[in-house]
């Protein structure tokens, strides 16, 4: 699970970064999506990960909560000592693991399979990804939506990156720490960086 998880959380910083683009003008961002989406390998390899890993980390996801429920039907009449009580991202993955799989299929609605505005440059068609882009992010409803998904994609990663290890068994008392530091970090500049560009589009642009 902590695998499959790895991909898309390696995904979402790649694409965070190029998303960046955005604040070098509709030129340099159209031709950006315009590369990706003419390079047939990268996008239906990228594509064909990206559905075998979301399909692995929610399958397993489902189980997981099912079986943690078998095995504890009733809740602890005393709560767990605050040192071992897991942290509040772990202990909500499920539900903002749920909420972000309906912000994927809204996102590609919105996006990818959203309007074909086109536009031309040197003789080239395109589309015209910055308008699209402009015109969601001008409608409050959507940054609002998109600010709460984003601030649970953070939460989400921030658990997520660091279980990774312990997946793996790389537990260890003076690392583990580092690691989940690392992790927070990690999710604190994917998250912060796609929140920049809903917040900057409808304040500033
Ligand atoms: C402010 C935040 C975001 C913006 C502005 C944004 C923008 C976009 C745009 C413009 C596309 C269309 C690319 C194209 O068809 O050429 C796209 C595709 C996509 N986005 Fe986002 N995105 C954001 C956040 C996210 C997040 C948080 C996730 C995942 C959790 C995500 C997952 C995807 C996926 C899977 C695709 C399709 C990629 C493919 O077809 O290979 N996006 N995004």
């Amino acid at each position: 699970m902590g695998l499959a998880g790895a991909g898309w959380t390696l995904f979402v910083a790649g694409h965070m970064a190029g998303n960046m683009l955005i604040f070098a003008g509709p030129e340099t961002f159209n031709r950006y999506g315009h590369a990706i989406v003419s390079n047939k390998p990268l996008l239906y390899g990228t594509e064909a990960f990206l559905i075998l890993c979301l399909v692995v980390h929610v399958a397993l996801g489902i189980i997981l909560t099912i079986e943690n429920k078998k095995a504890k039907p009733k809740k602890y009449a005393v709560a767990a000592n605050p040192a071992k009580r897991s942290s509040l991202a772990s202990s909500f993955m499920a539900l903002h693991g749920s909420i972000i799989l309906v912000f994927i299929i809204t996102h590609l609605m919105t996006f990818k399979y959203g309007p074909e505005y086109l536009v031309e440059y040197g003789g080239e068609t395109m589309r015209d990804l910055h308008r699209l882009t402009l015109e969601v992010f001008s409608d409050p409803l959507y940054v609002v939506g998109y600010v709460i998904c984003l601030i649970l994609l953070g939460f989400h990663l921030s658990h997520g990156a660091s279980s990774v290890f312990q997946s793996l068994g790389l537990n260890h008392p003076r690392y583990t720490p580092v690691i989940k530091k690392a992790g927070f970090v990690y999710a604190l500049v994917v998250a912060g960086g796609f929140l920049s560009q809903p917040l900057y589009i409808f304040f500033f642009m």
